[in-house]
């Protein structure tokens, strides 16, 4: 597990963008593992900017999202679907066929867990994963207590997770409850994962994340298992690890 230091949210973004953008040159129909959240947000941002400035070519890529909230359609301005569209797809070359979101609509969303994971087979894996974290250390909407052996599955979200999203809507009570969500295993077979942090509010998960044991109360502890994952933080994210001594120097 590498980590990088960045000095603030937007190097973490720049180095992001750029680490995505050498995977996207070296390997044109890169199958591209996204993340929602307001983390990701600065990545897309010079991901847009370098397309807009060099044309870098998404047209054989194709993207799989951790996540869709259940009852969301597409169109709905507070869907993954819509957040993906307005901070990336509707800015670059990568056809819509190709960029692939859970429908949180499905009638059957039990098939449609298993139909996500199909496509993501189908494509070959997941070449690089982008990832944001909780506060409480959950990855994609996999909250503590998840099964480390789980595949995309629908879950129920904790009041914390709620309370957290509750400003991309209008009310808490507008916050759907369910979600589907690809799974930890699902996410850990991706060849590489790039785990973004940023903020002092995350600054705590990212310690405990580094210096306790690998446990599903941490979802993203799992992470230490992997063999190429790479952490972007910046300086108020690691300043618990800063304070608390050499815990980043021993992941495991
Ligand atoms: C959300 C998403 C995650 C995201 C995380 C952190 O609920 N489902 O994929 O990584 O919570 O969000 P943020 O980046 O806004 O802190």
């Amino acid at each position: 597990m590498e980590i990088i230091e960045a000095k603030n949210y937007d190097e973490m973004s720049q180095k992001a963008a750029q680490l995505i953008l050498t995977k996207v040159k070296q390997t044109p129909s890169l199958v591209l593992g996204l993340a929602t959240g307001r983390t990701p947000v600065g990545t897309y941002l010079h991901l847009v900017k370098d397309y807009q400035e060099h044309q870098t070519s998404y047209r054989h890529v194709h993207t799989v999202n951790l996540d869709e909230y259940v009852g969301l359609g597409k169109e709905n301005p507070t869907s993954y679907h819509t957040y993906m569209k307005e901070h990336l797809f509707n800015h670059i070359d990568i056809p819509n066929h190709q960029t692939h979101l859970p429908n949180g609509m499905a009638t059957d969303l039990q098939g449609e867990c298993q139909i996500y994971d199909e496509l993501i087979e189908n494509l070959g894996g997941i070449d690089l994963q982008i990832l944001g974290i909780g506060v409480n250390g959950h990855i994609g909407f996999n909250e503590p207590g998840t099964s480390f052996s789980s595949t995309t599955n629908v879950v129920e979200l904790t009041p914390s997770t709620r309370g957290k999203n509750a400003c991309y809507f209008n009310n808490l009570s507008e916050v759907p409850s369910d979600a589907v969500t690809m799974g930890i295993s699902t996410i850990m077979k991706s060849k590489q994962i790039v785990l973004l942090v940023s903020g002092m509010q995350k600054a705590h998960i990212l310690y405990k994340l580094l210096s306790e044991p690998i446990n599903e109360q941490i979802p993203a502890s799992i992470l230490k298992q992997h063999d190429n994952v790479i952490i972007i933080a910046d300086n108020e994210a690691l300043a618990v690890i800063r304070h608390n001594g050499s815990a980043a120097k021993t992941p495991r």
